[in-house]
């Protein structure tokens, strides 16, 4: 059985993932109550574009750290204001770069690359693993509440993520043959840890002091995803959870998640089965939706062999406000044991 009072106990990071609607934000919001009510220091964090803790909590949030309860803050990262920053940052550093002639073709290759479908990922993973390392101090426990799976699982692949990104900024750029050369470290197969090793590879030589700064800072952040990727990799520091309801399909995404997750050697500390029907003598319909679900539990049980799990009932009602996700943390702490 999965016990969350360990998880919160233990680990730094929580990482609860799943497919949509089945309850991540509720049950990623009611782990954090309970941990700040077991006595860390816990900051929460959604990267859901829509206002997700701010509905969840009743209350309003936004992308400033904002107190919600004793030794609980809140933080909702919004894709689109990520981009925005993350373009402004790349662009200050690339404009250096770029000759005066260059900077307007620079600012309408920026502007097109805000629409890709990578910047939005890769800058919301850059901002959370600057926030995995800046809150080093300040939290004990940093939990995620992410997006559904297929995004969340892309975190394994922030190194690929970020060298296709820069590829991407880069190739227009004619001047930039001898950067690109040098950047062809960072793209995945080569050694991350320190890229400039190969000894055979002088590309970086004669490349003037503006290349060279950029170079520095792209480098900066790959070392950065690699020591985050590392974090998640460390089952003593990190843990990642999965939610889904006794349904066929998110049983199946859970099933090729973990599965994933396996292959990338990312500890994945167990599931939470939510919206169990509860046992009711009612009506031969529910009866019904009742033995169904039975058949998916134990299916569950099949595809999911040696994941620890717990279960949470469906409720009568939505599970909206604090008061709300302070009960149900204090029963998911009370299940586990
Ligand atoms: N066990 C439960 N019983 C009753 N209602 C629940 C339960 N779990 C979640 N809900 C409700 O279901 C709705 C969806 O939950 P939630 O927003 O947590 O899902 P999500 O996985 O974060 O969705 P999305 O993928 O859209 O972010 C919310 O209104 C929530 O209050
Ligand atoms: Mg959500």
């Amino acid at each position: 059985m999965l016990n969350l009072s360990e998880l919160i106990a233990e680990k730094r990071l929580l990482m609860v993932g799943g497919k949509g609607g089945v309850g991540k934000t509720t049950l990623a919001s009611a782990i954090a109550f309970a941990a700040a009510r077991a006595g860390k220091r816990v900051l929460l964090v959604s990267t859901d574009p829509a206002h997700s803790l701010a509905d969840a909590l009743s209350r309003p949030i936004g992308g400033q750290i904002t107190r919600v309860y004793p030794d609980l803050d809140a933080l909702e990262l919004d894709p689109d204001t990520e981009v925005d920053a993350y373009l402004e940052r790349v662009f200050q550093q690339m404009r250096k770069y770029a000759g005066p002639d260059q900077v307007n073709e620079l600012q309408r290759q920026l502007r097109l690359s805000s629409q890709s479908p990578g910047a939005q990922e890769a800058a919301i993973l850059e901002r959370m693993a600057r926030l995995i390392e800046e809150s080093e101090q300040r939290y004990d426990l940093l939990v995620f509440d992410t997006a559904p799976t297929g995004h969340t699982l892309r975190l394994l692949s922030l190194p690929e993520v970020m060298a296709a990104w820069t590829d991407g900024l880069l190739k227009h750029n004619k001047r930039s043959e001898k950067l690109g050369k040098a950047l062809a470290h960072l793209t995945p197969g080569r050694s991350v840890d320190n890229p400039m090793k190969d000894p055979h590879d002088n590309s970086l030589e004669g490349l003037d002091d503006r290349s060279r700064e950029l170079t520095e800072t792209l480098l900066a952040r790959q070392r950065l995803f690699q020591r985050t990727r590392r974090l998640l990799a460390d089952a003593s520091h990190s843990a990642f959870l999965f939610v889904l309801t006794p349904e066929k399909l998110p049983i199946l995404e859970t099933e090729r998640a973990v599965e994933s997750l396996r292959l990338s050697h990312i500890p994945v500390a167990g599931a939470i089965i939510n919206r169990v029907l509860p046992d009711l003598e009612d009506s031969a319909f529910w009866a019904a939706r009742r033995e169904r679900q039975q058949r998916h539990l134990e299916d569950i049980q099949h595809r999911l062999a040696g994941l620890a799990t717990m279960r949470v009932p469906l409720f009568e009602d939505d599970v909206q406000g604090i008061e709300a996700l302070v009960q149900l943390g204090d029963h998911l702490l009370s299940a586990g044991t």
